[in-house]
């Protein structure tokens, strides 16, 4: 028999969480206006909401903090983790910001102005919102394939060369910022980008004279569905092939909260000094002087060894395993979800879970408070809320998909609490027809809603 992956670590401290009762879960939802966001953390039992600076670091991260070098400029920390991102993804040159969206915010400064347009696979929120900021538009070329929750496509977070190819020619060169590839892709599910995909992206901007950018939060896990289902990765190594990944590209942004297991960190990455140089002053006035930009050095040191520990496969499969475990679970119980699993999160498909529920009404948030109520447990809605309203129309944009993700914090959760949750949502299936209405909205601000929206029942 094949042995499975199991947990390369095991727990040397632990948190309490606590379970509430249904009436109190009842006027907490009430208080918080039917936006999760606004819940307290003690209000929640398991929380996955995100897997967003959650994780659980090690006992060799925390140690790394305890030598965090200090020092204004030039602190050891800097180089430790400039070593680090040189061997894991090749770049010379890289900027530290304080997450994943502040090194947006510094290297769209450079690349994005008014008019221009940036083309990639589906954008995350941060970066669509960075983009539109600056009056510039995110063009998703996601396959179509990705928004079919039931095709199997082992590369569902895939660009589509074609639609990409249109883009590029009708528009001039001048107009367009760069391309990004989001690695996974997290709004379509926390879908892997296949090495294939990665080139021929590369071959395309570079025929039309056009940056590509790595959004590279999850990268780790891209490269471990790459080696377990590309033809020719499955004997290179997590490392090998997150540096041919790499090497295709002209930089990376990183939302260090992820795939590099810490709780606050980012960074920008640079193939060339030029760039480099033209980001430097953005990040010294927005993030920080050059050698620690948004991070202090004991968090430098920790992103660091993270990286390390992030690219083990042994640690990658039993993360990811994880996630398919939860998967399983509901595949068992009947409820739609996004096939195949995402690498970070499983997404449920609130249009089938509620076809009854009209999108007006929010069917996926409306999904993921039933789910609080039922078992206190946070997960978020990746639907029409999320996709806010159209910049110039002010209409509602309804996306493909209506999903909740329950995402899974890395090293925190056993699969007792995957079973709690597969538990509680298979009892809110189960009662689905007794629920015919969903939200509304009371208040909203124009960009970025859903993290402070207001609602109603109808
Ligand atoms: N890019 C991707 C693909 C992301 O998923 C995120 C964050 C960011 C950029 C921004 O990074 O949060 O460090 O500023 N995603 C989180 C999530 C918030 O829940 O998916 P950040």
């Amino acid at each position: 028999m094949k042995l499975p992956f199991a947990e390369p670590y095991k727990i040397k401290m632990v948190e309490t969480i606590r379970k509430s009762t249904k009436v109190q879960r009842q006027n907490w939802i009430e208080q918080a206006k039917f936006n999760l966001f606004n819940l307290r953390s003690e209000q929640v039992y398991i929380d996955l909401l995100t897997d967003s600076g959650t994780g659980a670091m090690s006992d060799l991260q925390w140690s790394a903090m305890m030598t965090g070098d200090e020092s204004y400029a030039g602190a050891s920390s800097y180089y430790n983790l400039k070593n680090a991102i040189k061997e894991i993804t090749g770049f010379d040159y890289f900027l530290p910001t304080h997450q994943g969206r502040a090194a947006e915010n510094v290297l769209f400064s450079v690349l994005v102005k008014e008019g221009d347009i940036v083309p990639g696979n589906s954008h995350f929120d941060t970066t669509k919102g960075h983009i539109e900021f600056r009056k510039a538009r995110a063009i998703d070329c996601t396959i179509d394939q990705a928004s079919d929750t039931s095709v199997f496509h082992p590369f569902k977070g895939n660009c589509d060369i074609d639609k990409l190819g249109k883009v590029l020619r009708s528009h001039p060169v001048d107009k367009i910022s760069c391309i990004i590839l989001t690695v996974t892709n997290n709004s379509s599910g926390g879908q892997p980008v296949s090495m294939g995909n990665i080139r021929e992206t590369s071959v395309l901007a570079a025929k039309y004279g056009v940056k590509l950018i790595i959004d590279s939060a999850r990268f780790a896990e891209n490269a471990w569905f790459i080696q377990q289902r590309e033809k020719g990765y499955s004997g290179k190594s997590i490392r090998e092939i997150a540096l041919e990944m790499f090497s295709y590209a002209d930089g990376m942004t990183m939302s260090s909260k992820k795939d590099a297991i810490v709780n606050m960190g980012g960074f920008i990455g640079f193939r060339d000094e030029e760039l480099f140089r033209k980001a430097a002053p953005f990040n010294i006035m927005f993030e920080g002087y050059l050698t620690y930009g948004g991070m202090s050095g004991r968090d430098m040191n920790a992103l660091a060894q993270g990286l390390y520990e992030g690219t083990e496969a042994e640690y990658l499969g039993s993360r990811v395993g994880q996630v398919a475990y939860l998967g399983t679970r509901l595949k068992e119980y009947e409820i739609p979800v996004l096939e195949p699993f995402g690498g970070h999160a499983i997404f449920i498909d609130a249009l089938k879970f509620f076809p009854q529920i009209s999108r007006e009404e929010f069917p996926a948030q409306t999904l993921a408070v039933e789910i609080y109520l039922e078992g206190g447990i946070r997960s978020v809605e990746i639907g029409t809320l999320l996709a806010d309203r159209d910049p110039s129309t002010r209409q509602n944009r309804y996306p493909a998909l209506e999903l909740v993700r329950l995402t899974i914090p890395r090293r925190v959760f056993t699969n007792n609490h995957m079973d709690y949750t597969a538990a509680a949502i298979r009892n809110v299936f189960e009662r689905r027809n007794d629920i015919h209405k969903g939200l509304k909205i009371l208040k909203e601000v124009p960009i970025m809603r859903h993290f402070t929206v207001e609602l109603e029942r109808v």
